[in-house]
């Protein structure tokens, strides 16, 4: 039988994790978006924003990046017809919590199941990628992969991503109310060409700490592996109080805290995570700031 219409879960997700950017992600417990598709006769991609700050979010198919990744899916199919798409955001846009990802990634998984198409992991990693690419200018796949697969990703040339269970341990994603038109693509913009070759060693050092923590089902090794010399410092600036903020989460107790993807969220891992959030709040002082508390989860996207 021929599927007219289904619904998908999305989880939200951290990329880069510290020390591994563009390469790691996790998905995070409780917080995702809703992706709802229905085959119809009239051509093209309709997207209708629903949820949190969906009015921050263009409809404009190419313009989103789930309505990107629908387009992109409908092009590979002889068939005439069209898709409409409704997306209900339970991720905030734009703060470094893989909103773009998680509606990616639920188109994806929406689109091979609505067409019926068949692809391999790579090829699926590859079409939520292009959601990214039509939003921040890069199609960078460490926020879809988690989304997609759930649990702790490692993303390899060519959309080769490896997979492995997380560890259980507290998260907690700081949000403040700062908002940067184009957030990723100027969060890549202030990076820079090339990289010091100490502060690379120190980030495959802690990066290759983490990899190994989570195939040992170590949590607090894979907290304190949260180190990231080559990005972080590049970006602190598009964050107020970041070192302060910083500081009070590895007071409080966190194992580790840093940049959330491309920010400017921060993150702490710990075993209190609504402590460590009530301290980074405060310390963002005057810059209001919401804190989410949260767990990693190894499911993906799925149907609901
Ligand atoms: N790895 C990407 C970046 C994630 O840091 O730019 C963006 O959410």
């Amino acid at each position: 039988m021929t599927i007219k219409q289904l619904k998908v879960y999305s989880p939200a997700s951290i990329a880069n994790l510290g020390p591994g950017f563009d390469v790691f992600g996790v998905a995070l417990d409780g917080l995702g978006d809703k992706v709802s598709v229905k085959r119809v006769s009239e051509p093209g991609v309709r997207v209708i924003m629903k949820g949190y700050e969906a009015d921050q979010i263009p409809v404009k198919a190419q313009l989103n990046s789930a309505g990107a990744v629908m387009e992109a899916a409908l092009s590979r199919l002889s068939e005439p017809g069209g898709v409409v798409m409704e997306i209900e955001k339970g991720i905030p846009p734009g703060k470094g919590m893989g909103s773009s990802g998680a509606s990616a990634a639920g188109a994806a998984v929406a689109a091979v199941k609505l067409l019926g198409l068949t692809l391999p992991q790579r090829e699926l990693v590859k079409l939520a990628a292009q959601g990214e690419a039509a939003v921040a200018g890069s199609a960078h796949a460490d926020n879809v992969s988690a989304s997609l697969l759930g649990g702790f990703i490692l993303v390899g040339d060519g959309y080769d991503v490896m997979r492995m269970d997380i560890p259980d341990i507290g998260f907690v994603v700081v949000v403040p109310d700062v908002r940067y038109e184009n957030k990723t693509k100027m969060a890549r913009e202030l990076l820079p060409k090339t990289v010091n070759l100490k502060d690379a060693v120190r980030n495959i050092g802690y990066a290759s700490r983490m990899a190994a923590a989570v195939a040992m089902k170590d949590p607090v090794m894979f907290g304190r592996s949260i180190c990231d010399s080559v990005i972080e410092p590049y970006r602190a600036g598009m964050i107020p109080n970041f070192h302060l903020v910083k500081l009070a989460a590895l007071q409080a107790g966190a194992y580790g805290c840093s940049i959330s993807g491309g920010g400017p969220s921060v993150f702490a891992v710990g075993e209190e995570p609504a402590e460590l959030g009530k301290a980074m709040i405060e310390a963002f002082g005057d810059t209001p700031a919401e804190a989410y508390i949260t767990r990693p989860t190894n499911l993906g996207t799925r149907v609901v």
